[in-house]
């Protein structure tokens, strides 16, 4: 946190007016790393897929999409608030910590329930008020009248926005099954307990996919298929197989809508957590909003050794489906926190300690730093700039650095996992070369300025 936060990855939310419970902001280098994880999220499962259609809907939508979804009536989490000092908290997570390991029961009476809360973690008391359901979602008012009738609902997930453009995109692309909407975008919740860092928020952003696929097809051959896929990617990224745990979710932890899930954990410090998910929402989704659709299923190919010429034409058959959705979903903050969890290191280099961010290049929000050897001699300024000019078009996550002596700008580039670093020295004025310095190792190659750039992207 205090790296992400020294290094201009994570600040809190409004901090000069002592921060917002559950909102933290990204800066310059964390702003990077998002939009790098996006993208290769992006191309994995959209662009380089045939299958796929993008989208990016509204945060705020009719309020009836919410009342069909369900998320109205069932998107809560039972709460309890102290009498005394009223510390709000989920009913679930203070069994936990006051049965730790113990699979419990928990009676339907409150009078009862309350019995299992134990003390308040606040003040110590035990004097709970009877447990309430709390709905997440936020509520605003849309236009100048606030009354129940403008009412909406930041969306608590971006599913939803896909489901509602289902009859737009089959009309406009006129896709056959099995096919999928992908959008990138903020979702909101209320969360009774926001906390470790970036893991619970209030405002996140998910990447999300709903994928139709035909209600007679095994869906359980596109569960196995997407949970493979999710995986290949997360190992795409550098995440270690060991810190990775697929997790059955029992009937009663699932969402109101799902048939199956299966959650992928990451070893977080504070324990393994969800990082990501997979759902199976049946027919739920495009049921509850109306919706079909229409397979021209093709009947045939006629059989038998038929000349070209002389094939019956293939036959077909039209009929009214509701498709079935497999859902992959991620969440964007989750993945930067595992990310820095899982290449954050410290090591020793040159008999000297180092933090280390040993994260993908391709991720990493600054890929090539450029330094002049001093800073104080104008020619090499001048040939260093000339470098690092060439360097930001083509690879526009470029840095300049010419502060302090070079070992403490390597220091530097290390911490926020900078792949290269490039040092112009009084020889490259003589033979135009440079040195390239590899984080992970040290070691250091002279390569010709003008090859600079394929080396960089051969790496990349
Ligand atoms: N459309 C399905 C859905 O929203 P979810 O498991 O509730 O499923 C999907 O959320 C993903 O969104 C989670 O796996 C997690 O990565 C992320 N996520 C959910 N709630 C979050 C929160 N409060 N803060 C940060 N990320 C969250």
């Amino acid at each position: 946190m205090s790296l992400a936060k020294r290094r201009g990855f994570i600040y809190p939310d409004s901090e000069i007016y002592g921060g917002m419970s559950g909102f933290w902001d990204f800066g310059p280098l964390g702003v990077e790393l998002k939009n790098n994880i996006k993208k290769e999220w992006w191309r994995f499962f959209v662009s380089e897929r045939e299958d796929m259609f993008g989208l990016e809907s509204s945060i705020i939508m009719n309020p009836k999409v919410w009342e069909a979804s369900g998320h109205a009536a069932t998107f809560n989490d039972p709460m309890v608030e102290c009498k005394k000092c009223n510390y709000r908290e989920r009913i679930d997570l203070l069994i936990i910590r006051a049965h730790p390991g113990e699979a419990l029961v928990l009676p339907i009476d409150p009078e009862l329930q309350k019995k299992f809360l134990g003390k308040c973690p606040n003040c110590g008391e035990q004097d709970w008020d009877n447990p309430k359901q709390f709905n997440l979602m936020f509520k605003t008012f849309v236009g100048s009248v606030e009354d129940s009738a403008s009412t909406a609902y930041l969306r608590p997930e971006t599913a939803q926005g896909m489901f509602v453009n289902f009859k737009n995109i089959v009309d406009s692309f006129h896709p056959k099954l099995p096919f999928g909407l992908a959008q990138i975008g903020k979702a909101f919740r209320n969360e009774i307990t926001p906390g470790n860092f970036i893991f619970r928020l209030r405002e996140f952003e998910q990447m999300e996919i709903e994928y139709f696929i035909s209600a007679t097809d095994k869906w359980e051959k596109w569960f196995e298929n997407w949970l493979e896929k999710m995986c290949q990617w997360l190992n795409f990224l550098g995440f270690k197989k060991e810190n990775i745990f697929e997790r059955e979710v029992s009937e009663k932890d699932r969402a109101h809508y799902s048939k199956r899930t299966v959650d992928i954990d990451y070893d977080f410090p504070f324990g393994q957590e969800e990082l990501c998910g997979l759902a199976y929402r049946g027919d739920f989704d495009l049921k509850a909003h109306g919706l079909d659709y229409q397979d021209n299923e093709e009947v045939g190919p006629p059989q038998g050794g038929y000349a070209e010429e002389v094939r019956p034409p293939r036959g077909g058959r039209t009929s009214i489906i509701i498709p079935h959705v497999i859902e992959p979903t991620f969440g964007v903050e989750r993945i930067v926190l595992a990310l820095l969890c899982e290449n954050y290191d410290e090591d020793t280099m040159n008999g000297e300690k180092r933090i280390v961010l040993r994260i993908n290049p391709k991720l990493a929000p600054v890929k090539a730093a450029v330094f002049p050897l001093l800073a104080n001699k104008p020619e090499l300024v001048k040939k260093a700039r000339e470098v690092f000019e060439m360097l930001k078009k083509e690879i526009p996550q470029t840095n300049w650095d010419d502060i302090g002596n070079i070992g403490k700008r390597y220091r530097r580039q290390d911490e926020i996992g900078t792949p290269f670093c490039l040092t112009i020295d009084f020889d490259t004025l003589k033979d135009e070369t440079l040195t390239i310095r590899a984080r992970d190792t040290g070691q250091q190659e002279r390569v010709a300025v003008s090859k600079v750039i394929d080396y960089i992207k051969e790496r990349l």
